[in-house]
């Protein structure tokens, strides 16, 4: 029997990218899956494709940045399923550009969607899995958590608190039966570098110069392995996740050394002529 078969799911972020993939897989493996997004019409077609395949599948537009909506979709699903098994805290947004040029409400809205939208999930289904004593939790974090990405201070700082965070709440949870892991995925070819804000970077080159990275679908694959296996920090591709950590932690000046470098060279490549 598939682990996933007959749970309730909600994955946040789920019209696109790895939430989509997630949620397809989950879909496919027999789990009843809420799929929870801001942008209706992608959120609405996924959904359709998978009740059309025959899945159990709901819809629900849903802003992570906000808390009462958050709660009130956990406390539907709990009503509705008697159960709340799994919670893909997936949903993000990015933004490039140098720090000086970021505006408070850019800052804000990093950390509110990535940062808070975690918090926003965790605070909402955390009670309800420790009164049940039983559920898993499953925050997206990245590389970019793990080590200063270039070009990115609001979405590293985000990142770093969604493994900070998930980190504490693991060890909590283990006294109340409640699995907590951090996903940290490399980079992965979806839309999210086409839709992020960039701001003095021309688009074209950017997108020349970031690493293409793997298929959604192969880091939903892994995402959902690592969930299996409970494990603490998800590492999808494993062997390069693990080495961008380990240098971190054996060589924090060399990871700085080297991604100044890059800074200097997409400036020198990717700055916007404007
Ligand atoms: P994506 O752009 O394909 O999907 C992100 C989804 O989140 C979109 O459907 C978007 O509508 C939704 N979303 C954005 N703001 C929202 C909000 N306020 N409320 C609800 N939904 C919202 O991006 P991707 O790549 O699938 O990203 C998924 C997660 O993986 C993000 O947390 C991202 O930071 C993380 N990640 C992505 C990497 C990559 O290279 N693509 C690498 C490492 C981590």
């Amino acid at each position: 029997m598939d682990i996933f078969a007959g749970k309730t799911v909600i994955v946040t972020g789920a019209a696109s990218g790895i939430g989509r993939e997630l949620s397809e897989e989950l879909a496919g493996r027999g789990a009843d899956v809420i799929l929870a997004d801001i942008n209706s019409e992608p959120l609405e077609e996924t959904t359709s494709s998978l009740l059309d395949a025959g899945f159990s599948a709901r819809a629900a537009v849903l802003d992570v940045t906000d808390f009462e909506a958050v709660r009130k979709l956990v406390e539907d699903t709990e009503a509705q399923h008697g159960r709340l098994d799994y919670i893909f805290n997936n949903a993000g947004v990015t933004i490039f550009g140098q720090a000086q040029d970021h505006t408070y409400e850019d800052w804000r809205k990093e950390i509110d969607t990535n940062l808070y939208g975690v918090v926003h999930g965790v605070a909402a289904a955390y009670p309800v899995m420790v009164r049940q004593g039983f559920g898993h939790i499953v925050n997206t974090s990245s590389f970019s958590g793990m080590f200063p990405s270039v070009l990115q201070a609001g979405y590293v700082t985000s990142k770093a608190g969604v493994l900070g965070l998930t980190e504490a709440l693991r060890v909590e949870g283990k006294l109340h039966g409640v699995k907590v892991s951090t996903a940290l995925p490399g980079f992965t070819r979806t839309g999210m570098y086409d839709s992020a804000k960039l701001i003095g970077l021309n688009r074209d080159k950017v997108i020349k110069i970031v690493p293409k990275g793997a298929s959604p679908q192969k880091v939903a694959h892994g995402i959902l392995r690592g969930v299996e296996r409970n494990k603490a920090m998800i590492m999808v591709p494993p062997l390069q996740q693990a080495i961008v950590w380990l240098l971190q932690r054996i060589s924090p000046g060399v990871v700085r050394w080297a991604c100044g470098s890059f800074t200097k060279l997409m400036l020198k490549i990717a700055k916007s002529d404007s």
